[in-house]
């Protein structure tokens, strides 16, 4: 069982669309994935279809405020097999603040409560970087980070790796980077190549060499509350996500 933290302190990087798409790309090459919602503004429950305003489910809010709570309860089967998910709502932000001033509760997760049938277990981060994603940080062991190919996406960078790095030698001693990948990178434009060749200098060995370019279908399959794997199975992006899915299970030595 990994688990492994998808993490970028810019928001609009492709964070959700990176967890939806690569761990159904990955529920499909047969590992039982599951994908946690850290992010207050569920953009991943809603991705796969996890709508609160249905009411027919619960989140891991409902699970940080009872105290009777078991953390398999709280997931649920997706439509890709093989793929679960443990959604979020906007409440969660609330809550959790709230229940920081009350009770000790900074960290509310705990490796041991998750169900061990899972061979990958992937979680979407929010934007900034609070206690809530350091909850996953501490208990994970990889960090993935998506960059998008912009000037403006390195200086984000540096704060996400100093997170990074601080919750490694505060949190969790086993915490490591996976690596990094590209994403929205338009193949048409000089920075998208100037930026990637700059990330991949600083950074070398760790980027992957699988690039996300820019592909609108990723953005209907959210709008379509799919996978696109699912939206449209034949689109650059599916094929991208999945040759970043198996670069990923090789680099996690994992067949
Ligand atoms: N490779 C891509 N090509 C086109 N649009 C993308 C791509 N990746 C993400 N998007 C779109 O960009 C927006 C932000 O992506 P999202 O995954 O929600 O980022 P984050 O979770 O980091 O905030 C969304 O509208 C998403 O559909
Ligand atoms: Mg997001």
């Amino acid at each position: 069982m990994k688990l492994i933290v998808i993490i970028n302190n810019k928001g609009g990087v492709g964070k959700t669309t990176s967890a939806v798409n690569l761990s159904a790309s990955l529920a499909r090459m047969g590992k039982k994935t599951l994908l946690v919602d850290l992010d207050p503004s569920a953009s991943t429950s809603l991705h796969l279809g996890f709508d609160k305003q249905g009411n027919r489910h619960q989140t891991i809010c409902d699970y940080l405020i009872n105290p009777n709570r078991r953390l398999a309860d709280y997931i649920y089967e997706t439509d890709s097999e093989g793929l679960d998910c443990l959604p979020s709502e906007p409440a969660l932000s609330e809550f959790y603040d709230e229940m920081q001033q009350e009770e000790d509760t900074e960290f509310f997760l705990k490796r041991s409560d998750f169900p061990r049938k899972y061979d990958l277990i992937f979680f979407d981060s929010p934007p900034n970087m609070g206690n809530l994603a350091l909850n996953a940080l501490a208990i994970a062991d990889y960090a993935l980070i998506p960059v998008q190919t912009q000037y403006l996406a390195l200086s984000g960078l540096e704060v996400t790796l100093n997170v990074i790095e601080k919750a490694q030698r505060h949190l969790n001693k086993r915490l490591k980077i996976l690596g990094l990948f590209g994403t929205q990178y338009d193949r048409r434009t000089r920075v998208a190549k100037e930026v990637y060749a700059l990330i991949q200098d600083r950074f070398g060995q760790q980027v992957f060499e699988t690039i996300i370019g820019v592909n609108s279908k990723l953005t209907e399959a959210f709008n379509a509350q799919k996978p696109i794997l699912k939206y449209a199975p034949s689109a650059r992006g599916a094929k991208e996500y999945q040759a970043l899915a198996a670069e990923i299970l090789k680099r996690l030595k994992i067949t």
